[in-house]
């Protein structure tokens, strides 16, 4: 039996109805561009998360460059992330003139490391004679963007301790998390949520994302409401004044037909992500009757006994085999006619686009190793156990 890796028609199924006649609204008022709709989705994505500002951007990659912009990160500045994430995270950085300055992952989590940001912030950042926060070829380091990968808060608590003693922003890449929540000790009665925790974030709506759009589409959040306003002129050319620009922005404007279908699907966010973690647990069951769990190494969920509901959202189920049996795994995936995929077959640092960064192979142990070793398996709330138990069969026939 074939397995989708993601079938975004039995969703579709589920909602035509409702997201037709949002849409038809939409056509109907002849307003495209932001309007009530957008407003409407920005107002759910703030109740839903507890973000102080919510502001819809075209995609998640233009949600980040709003972000940089809004901190004014650009040209000559150098910026800490992960290595091991889509590429947008770091490209972003380049775009906007700025350096990534990669440090390794957990490999239990395939999050950025908290002990490494700690080891290079410690040790190779120096403040100069201004006390100003250099990277060793000059520049200043601006903030840091961890990454919320395949639908997994990194370790929060650490990096922000670690950056408010750096006094560096923390900017959250939750493009793969919304909806994904952290036992952040603030004690706050809500659990926060990825995309809150820093002084800025983004979400990605890219279609196949747990709350995904009919297209591209992306939101900007921050803690402080009050960068609301300048988030919406960077959306708009840095309009604010109809016609009147103090900086320049770009067109990042979230169209209201995705606004439309994004508020229809808002409401079932929780219980798709508590479908998913369903499907996550069976999968666990399954691995573990089948005996495989000394070969396939499942995505670690570490905050799981920490009262939190959403602890892991699976954007992605993401597990690892050995390096040597990963292609072929894969390769036997395929031709039984299984859905996977690997997310990333390159570590950032290894990117021929980045090659004047600097950085060697070997550099990023846990990120290559990641990248060598990680596959992908279907994982969407309507997946169903019979199709589970055809991909643990297919893998444990690999194996046998
Ligand atoms: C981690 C991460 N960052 C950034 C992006 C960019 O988002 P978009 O594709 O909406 O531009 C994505 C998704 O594609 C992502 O997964």
């Amino acid at each position: 039996m074939p397995v989708p890796l993601l079938d975004l028609k039995r969703q579709y199924a589920l909602l035509r109805e409702e997201i037709e006649a949002r849409v038809r609204g939409v056509m109907d008022s002849q307003q495209f561009i932001l309007g009530p709709e957008v407003e409407n989705f920005e107002a759910g994505v703030r109740q839903l998360s507890g973000a102080g500002a919510a502001v819809g951007m075209s995609s998640g990659t233009d949600a980040q460059i709003a972000a940089l912009m809004a901190l004014k990160i650009g040209p000559g500045d150098a910026v800490l992330t992960t290595p091991y994430t889509f590429f947008a995270t770091a490209g972003c950085l380049s775009r906007v003139g700025a350096r990534p300055v990669f440090v390794d992952i957990d490999p239990a989590t395939f999050n950025i490391s908290p002990v490494a940001m700690a080891e290079y912030l410690e040790n190779v950042a120096r403040r100069d004679a201004h006390g100003v926060l250099r990277i060793p070829t000059g520049e200043p380091l601006r903030a840091v963007v961890p990454v919320h990968l395949f639908g997994l808060c990194a370790e929060m608590d650490p990096i922000l301790r670690l950056a408010a003693d750096y006094h560096l922003p923390v900017l959250e890449d939750a493009s793969q998390a919304i909806g994904a929540e952290y036992p952040l000790t603030r004690g706050e009665a809500r659990p926060a949520q990825a995309g809150t925790m820093g002084e800025l974030g983004w979400f990605s709506f890219f279609p196949s994302k747990n709350l995904g759009a009919f297209g591209d589409g992306g939101l900007t959040t921050a803690r402080d409401p009050a960068l609301t306003p300048l988030l919406k002129a960077i959306r708009m050319h840095g309009m604010e004044a109809q016609y009147f620009h103090r900086f320049v922005g770009g067109n990042f404007r979230l169209d209201a037909l995705q606004a439309a279908v994004l508020s229809v699907k808002l409401p079932h966010l929780g219980a798709w992500a508590a479908a998913r973690r369903e499907r996550a647990n069976d999968y666990r069951a399954a691995f573990r009757r089948a005996g495989l769990l000394e070969k396939v190494t499942l995505p670690a969920e570490p905050y799981a006994e920490q009262g939190l509901r959403n602890h892991h959202i699976y954007h992605q189920y993401v597990v690892r085999v050995a390096a040597h049996e990963r292609d072929a795994l894969r390769a036997h995936l395929t031709a039984r006619q299984i859905g996977c995929a690997i997310y990333y077959p390159l570590a950032l640092h290894q990117q021929e686009c980045f090659r004047s960064l600097g950085y060697r192979a070997g550099d990023f142990p846990a990120a290559e190793a990641a990248a060598r070793e990680s596959l992908a398996l279907p994982i969407f709330p309507e997946l169903t156990n019979s199709e589970q138990q055809e991909v643990v069969g297919a893998i444990a026939d690999f194996f046998s």
